[in-house]
């Protein structure tokens, strides 16, 4: 049956149906070493890999015979009352994927009802992404870099907190970049030299190791250990998420000492390969925390199935990364927003099949390997 349901209004919706249509759209529009840095994945990228192809080994167990005609979506995390647990994931440099920067990436996010997270290492200042998250009346939260020097992070966090910012997601599993080939073939591709408004005036040590023996990353201090993380929640009058958590242990210590959700992410796959995708990361960190705290994951959600898995796996939300990229550079704030109403209708799409037409309903019952 393939009724005309209208002739739709949209361009983009009207040729765009799928995330991973975006990819190669954007592969065209960033081609060369913006591209490699955007899409690249550490050393031999079978992280990379398992990361998206991790959510479709996870099968799904559908309820019949529920009364599916409204879908809710709707939750809270960490004071945020949410329209759909669907994140838009701390990136870097937006200005290099459209001349709009993060400030579209925020005006899309706004439109799409997604909560925003601001990297260290975005394209745009502080001022701009405050001014522009005030102007969209979005909130977001800060993802921090712990910087060499820590007076200059608190500083770094007190004005991240007075621009607007109601979370501070600090990244966890980054001391150092991963052995990211494509950016080393691009002789540190698109990334090398580049300009971080955001970061700029810490203090960086020189580093005067010939490049292709260096490990260190003037932006990414090697040093940041657990009486960091309970500093920062020291300091830090908004909630503090450590960002790349993989081990249930970790995620308990973290908990321990005041993390106020955990982010269960290996960056993309960015830094280090052969560490599991974070569809399988998750169930255990979940065991261990969840009744205490928010567990969100990211990495290699592309289909709203994905997301329904990851909450019935007991996630709170997930986060995505590169379609939101794919989205900006394709389409600007419009292609953002389309991202995440793709992957939010094909979400509540997948509730409706799976008989479960509030998030309470997305549970391990719904998994096919929990099937008696
Ligand atoms: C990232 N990621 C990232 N994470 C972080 O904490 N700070 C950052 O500045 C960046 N920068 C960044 C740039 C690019 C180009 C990518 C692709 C990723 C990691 C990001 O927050 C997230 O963990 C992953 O992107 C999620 O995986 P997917 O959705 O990209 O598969
Ligand atoms: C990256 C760093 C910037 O993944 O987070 O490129």
């Amino acid at each position: 049956m393939n009724e005309s349901v209208g002739v739709r209004a949209d361009p983009v919706a009207d040729r765009i149906v799928h995330l991973t249509q975006l990819e190669p759209l954007a592969e065209e529009r960033l081609a060369g070493p913006t591209w490699d840095y955007v899409a690249g994945g550490a050393a031999d990228e079978h992280t990379l890999e398992d990361n998206v192809a991790g959510w479709s080994r996870i099968k799904l167990a559908p309820h019949t015979l529920v009364d599916v005609s409204h879908i809710d979506t709707t939750t809270t995390l960490l004071g945020h009352a949410l329209a759909h647990p669907i994140l838009i994931a701390p990136t870097a440099r937006h200005t290099a994927y459209h001349p709009d920067g993060e400030a579209a990436t925020i005006r899309g996010a706004k439109a799409a009802e997604a909560l925003y997270v601001q990297s260290s290492l975005g394209g745009t200042g502080l001022t701009e992404v405050a001014d522009a998250a005030r102007s969209a009346d979005q909130p977001w939260w800060f993802q921090l870099y712990i910087q060499r020097d820590r007076d200059w992070t608190q500083e770094l966090v007190e004005r991240a907190v007075a621009a607007g910012a109601t979370g501070l997601a600090v990244t966890v599993d980054t001391p150092t970049l991963g052995a990211r080939d494509r950016d080393k073939r691009d002789n540190l591709g698109a990334a090398a030299g580049a300009f971080y408004p955001i970061l700029d005036g810490a203090p960086v040590l020189p580093d005067a190791t010939p490049a292709h023996r260096r490990i260190y990353n003037p932006h990414l201090s090697p040093n940041i250990t657990w009486a960091d993380l309970e500093w920062l929640v020291e300091i830090s009058p908004v909630p503090v998420i450590p960002k790349g958590i993989l081990r249930a242990d970790d995620a308990h210590r973290a908990v321990d000492l005041g993390a106020a959700a955990v982010m269960v992410s290996n960056h993309g796959a960015r830094n280090l390969d052969t560490v599991p995708a974070t569809v399988d990361a998750l169930p255990g960190i979940v065991s261990r925390v969840s009744d205490r705290v928010p567990v969100i994951v990211d990495g290699g959600i592309r289909r709203g199935t994905d997301v329904a898995k990851a909450l019935c796996l007991g996630a709170t939300a997930v986060m995505i990364g590169r379609p939101v990229i794919w989205g900006l550079a394709t389409y600007g704030e419009r292609g953002v927003t389309h991202v995440v109403e793709m992957l939010r209708t094909e979400f509540e799409m997948a509730m409706a099949l799976l008989g479960a037409p509030r998030l309470r309903n997305l549970g391990p019952d719904l998994l096919w390997a929990n099937q008696p």
